[in-house]
């Protein structure tokens, strides 16, 4: 079963709760959250005090995904604010192996996350210490880009290390998804799907279909 993630960037930043509520009505399986800083990628977003708010507002996971250099400062307020998945990127700290064993030492989930122009290579040595890769298929730091469709390469290949690698880790991928991106991205193996834009762009009484479309279930 394909995992949707409503990328709350697109969301009605007034109107957060509702949005949550009626994305996990629709049948969200993950709630992503975008921090981003100003420094790693060029916007500026939340922090820890939005994931302790999400986190009172819904039973859902939160993934989050952090934008920021360095994350290992960080790792602890958003772990401790309620974070299911803390997904990092390998250029963001010198030490991303510590920063991804601090990340499990709260007991919870941590990712790894590869920007369009990263090459697969640079996490291998990380794949025994992770449960999510996110593929990111658009340059981060905003929401409703287009889809870099080489990326859909690199996805085959991260598939093939995963699978190698017998470990069960998700395979997300982050970026211009809509219904037809979807279904390369999940062709090529994603097992899990950001999707910004696609949901929030639409009216609330259609994110159950969008939903499930993305997932390929209709
Ligand atoms: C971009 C973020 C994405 C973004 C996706 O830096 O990591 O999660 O919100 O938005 P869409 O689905 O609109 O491309
Ligand atoms: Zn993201």
């Amino acid at each position: 079963m394909i995992k949707i993630a409503p990328s709350i960037l697109s969301a009605d930043i007034l109107n957060l709760g509702r949005d949550l509520s009626a994305i996990e009505q629709a049948g969200a399986d993950w709630i992503h959250v975008d921090v981003m800083d100003g420094r790693y990628v060029p916007n500026i977003t939340y922090g820890p005090a939005l994931v302790k708010a999400v986190r009172s507002t819904t039973n859902l996971p939160i993934d989050v995904h952090l934008m920021i250099a360095p994350a290992q400062p960080h790792i602890k307020a958003f772990a401790e604010a309620g974070a299911s998945i803390i997904t990092v990127h390998p250029d963001a700290d010198i030490h991303t192996h510590r920063v991804l064993s601090d990340i499990k030492s709260y007991g919870i989930k941590a990712g790894i996350a590869l920007n369009p122009g990263t090459p697969a290579s640079m996490i291998e040595p990380l794949i025994p210490l992770v449960d999510l890769i996110l593929v990111m298929s658009v340059n981060p730091g905003f929401g409703g880009q287009n889809y870099i469709p080489e990326v859909t390469s690199k996805i085959t290949d991260i598939r093939q290390m995963i699978d190698q690698s017998g470990r069960t880790i998700d395979l997300e991928v982050d970026g211009g998804i809509n219904l037809s991106t979807a279904k390369s991205a999940i062709a090529a193996g994603a097992t899990a799907l950001v999707a910004g834009a696609a949901i929030f762009g639409q009216s609330s009484e259609h994110y159950a279909t969008v939903i499930s479309g993305l997932r390929g279930d209709n």
